[in-house]
């Protein structure tokens, strides 16, 4: 039986992760190690908490001492790494904390992970590994930086963010990259550009747009609205993600994204007409400070290399999504209820 770690579990594409593993394969068993901040919350998971295939840990990627008892006490031999502080206009507006959980935190995993698994600890050259072990890191796109009109990032692209966020991506990237070649460590990267489904916060584009329809608030529409990401369902990240477990190859970087380039405007127009609200709910803001104008992901790799494509067209997975959040609203209620309304003050005002 495999046993993978996964950190952040209890966030948006951590959650989706626990449960596609759960439901895809029998012989494996999960531990989900989460500090639970804002962003984590344990219902996302209460459909699976009594599979015995399945343990939650309550911890913080950055504390030592609880990495190395999760290794010791559950003989972990794979980690996908997703637990981050994850959104561009809180680390605007509060970059240390990204720094300690994206970079630090990433640090200690890679450190525990290879004191573990190495089969001889002590010695500063050994470069062999138990057998099967793998440690991947769950990147992003932003990590490039932003593209003009045309071309796509490939993993190739040299990295350079914009954002504290996608700084503190990109240094964990290459603390990842170090540990593979100064020590052998068994790693792989994956960069997939943004997500969306069930469970994602609403503070993130699509479930903040349709949550603000369904209660008739207004539309906060950075600039222009005319900034292109690269949307990609989450169950397919997840599917990716399990390909690059199965598949991949050792030291690889695995750029995911589904092909689906959409600017914010048209993605909001289409959240109100699922929604049955017209556009005088519309409010262009001031932009994002550094805001990348557009993102897209060549999956060349991925696809030819290891098998992977995407299952949803964007036109299944936004009508599926917008029917989760008018399924969910408690769910949603519950999540934004306490820190979130601060932080929607602070960030949109009155508008
Ligand atoms: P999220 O913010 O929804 O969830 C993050 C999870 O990490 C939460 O459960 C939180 O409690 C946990 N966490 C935060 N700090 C922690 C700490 N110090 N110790 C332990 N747990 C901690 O994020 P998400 O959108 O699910 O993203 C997951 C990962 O995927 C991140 O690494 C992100 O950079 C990457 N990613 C996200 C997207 C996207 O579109 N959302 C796209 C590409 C890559
Ligand atoms: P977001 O979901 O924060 O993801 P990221 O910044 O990681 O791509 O934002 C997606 C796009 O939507 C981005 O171009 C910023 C824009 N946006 C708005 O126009 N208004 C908003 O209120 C939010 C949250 C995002």
């Amino acid at each position: 039986m495999q046993t993978i770690l996964v950190t952040g579990g209890a966030g948006f594409i951590g959650s989706n992760f626990v449960r596609y593993m759960l439901e895809t394969h029998n012989d494996v068993r999960i531990v989900n190690l989460d500090a639970l901040t804002y962003a984590g919350n344990l219902e996302n998971l209460r459909d699976v908490e009594n599979d015995p295939r399945y343990v939650f840990v309550k911890g913080d990627v950055r504390d030592k001492a609880t990495v190395d008892a999760v290794f010791g006490d559950y003989a972990v031999d794979t980690v996908v790494h997703f637990a981050a502080e994850s959104h561009v206009d809180r680390s605007i507006t509060n970059p240390e904390i990204f720094l300690t959980t994206n970079i630090l935190g990433t640090g200690v995993l890679l450190d525990s992970a290879k004191r573990h698994w190495n089969l001889r600890p002590d010695d500063k050259y050994c470069r062999d590994y138990r057998d099967g072990v793998r440690y991947l890191q769950v990147s992003t796109d932003e990590v490039y930086g932003a593209l003009g009109k045309t071309g796509m990032f490939t993993e190739k692209t040299p990295l350079s963010p914009n954002s504290p966020y996608s700084a503190s991506k990109t240094s964990a990237d290459l603390l990842v990259r170090a540990y593979g070649e100064t020590y052998g460590l068994p790693v792989n990267i994956t960069r997939c550009s943004n997500n969306y489904g069930p469970y994602q916060f609403p503070e993130k584009l699509i479930p903040l747009m349709i949550r603000n329809c369904l209660t008739d608030t207004p539309l906060p529409v950075y600039g222009d609205g005319m900034q292109i990401r690269d949307w990609l369902h989450v169950h397919d990240h997840c599917a990716a993600i399990d390909t690059v477990l199965r598949k991949g190859a050792v030291g690889e970087v695995y750029n995911i994204g589904g092909n689906n380039e959409k600017a914010n405007i048209e993605i909001i127009r289409l959240i109100l007409k699922a929604t049955g609200k017209d556009e005088s709910l519309i409010r262009h803001v001031q932009d994002r400070p550094g805001h990348d104008r557009r993102y897209a992901i060549d999956n060349t790799k991925i696809t030819t290399e290891l098998g992977w494509s995407p299952d949803y067209t964007f036109e299944r997975g936004m009508a599926e999504t917008v029917q989760w959040y008018l399924n969910n609203q408690s769910w949603v209620e519950r999540v934004v209820s306490g820190e979130y309304q601060n932080y929607y003050k602070k960030m949109y005002g009155n508008i």
